[in-house]
C-alpha cells in the first residue's frame, strides 16, 4: 500500500470514529490509534472496504441503542490491548479487533427496551438475548471480509467449563472468542448501567480471577490484569 493512500485512509478513518464516538478526548484518541493499526494491517481495497462498512454497521448500533454502541468502542479497545499482550500476530489483532467491535451486532434485532431492562428478564427475553451472538453472524454472513470474525463473535459467550450459550468447552472455543469474552465482561463490569454502579478496577479484576478456569481462559486473564496495570486509561 502507498504511504499517500494508507494516510488517507488512516485521515478518512480519525474523521469517521470522531464523529461517531461521543467518548471522552482519551477514549476517541485510543478508539482511532486502534482503527489506524487494524486498517494498515489490511491491503489498500479491502481496508477502505471494512471501514466502509464498518461506519454503516456502527450507525445501525448506535441508532439501536446507544449504551450497546458504547460498549463496543470500549470491547473493541479491550479487545485489542489483549490481542497485543498475547502477542498475537498483527493480522489476528485487527481481525480480533474488528470482532470486539462487532461482537453484540446482533443485538440490533433485539428491542432496546429489553437490553436496558433494569429488572430480571423473563424466560422470553432470555432466549432472545441468547441469539444475539449467532444473530450477529447472520447479519455478518452477507460481507466477504466477515469470514475470520463469525467464530470469534458467534461464540463469544463460550465459557472454557462448557456452560456457555451453546456448550463448547477449553480448546474448542476460538482464541479470540476467548479474549472477547473477557473484555466483554469486563466492560460491563466497568461501565454504567441502569442495573449497577461502576465498580473499581481492583474489584473487577478480582471477578475475572474468581472465575477464571471455569468462564474465563486463566491464561488470558492473566495477560488482561496485566494490560491494567499497564495502561493509563484504567487509573481514573
Ligand atoms: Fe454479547
Amino acid at each position: 500500500m502507498g504511504l499517500k493512500l494508507k494516510l488517507a485512509m488512516v485521515a478518512s478513518c480519525r474523521r469517521g470514529f470522531s464523529m461517531l464516538s461521543q467518548r471522552l478526548e482519551l477514549n476517541k484518541l485510543s478508539i482511532n490509534n486502534v482503527l489506524e493499526r487494524m486498517i494498515l494491517s489490511y491491503s489498500s481495497r479491502l481496508g477502505k472496504l471494512i471501514l466502509d462498512d464498518i461506519l454503516k454497521l456502527s450507525q445501525l448500533i448506535k441508532a439501536h441503542d446507544v449504551t450497546t454502541f458504547r460498549h463496543s468502542l470500549d470491547v473493541a479497545l479491550f479487545s485489542n490491548w489483549l490481542a497485543n499482550e498475547a502477542s498475537l500476530p498483527q493480522k489476528e489483532v485487527a481481525r480480533i479487533t474488528i470482532a470486539g467491535f462487532l461482537h453484540d451486532i446482533g443485538k440490533t434485532n433485539i428491542p432496546a427496551v429489553v437490553l436496558n431492562k433494569p429488572g430480571r428478564l423473563d424466560e422470553s427475553e432470555w432466549e432472545l438475548i441468547k441469539k444475539h451472538p449467532q444473530g450477529g453472524v447472520l447479519i455478518l454472513s452477507g460481507y466477504t471480509w466477515s469470514y475470520d470474525l463469525l467464530s470469534k463473535i458467534g461464540y463469544h459467550h463460550e465459557r472454557v467449563d462448557g456452560s456457555g450459550y451453546y456448550g463448547l468447552s477449553g480448546e474448542d472455543i476460538p482464541l479470540g472468542a476467548k479474549i472477547i469474552c473477557i473484555a466483554d465482561a469486563f466492560d460491563a463490569m466497568f461501565s454504567l448501567r441502569s442495573y449497577q454502579q461502576i465498580k473499581p478496577v481492583s474489584d473487577c479484576c478480582m471477578e475475572l480471577e474468581k472465575n477464571s478456569d471455569s468462564q474465563f481462559d486463566g491464561e488470558l486473564v492473566n495477560r488482561f490484569i496485566r494490560v491494567t496495570k499497564k495502561v493509563s486509561f484504567f487509573r481514573r
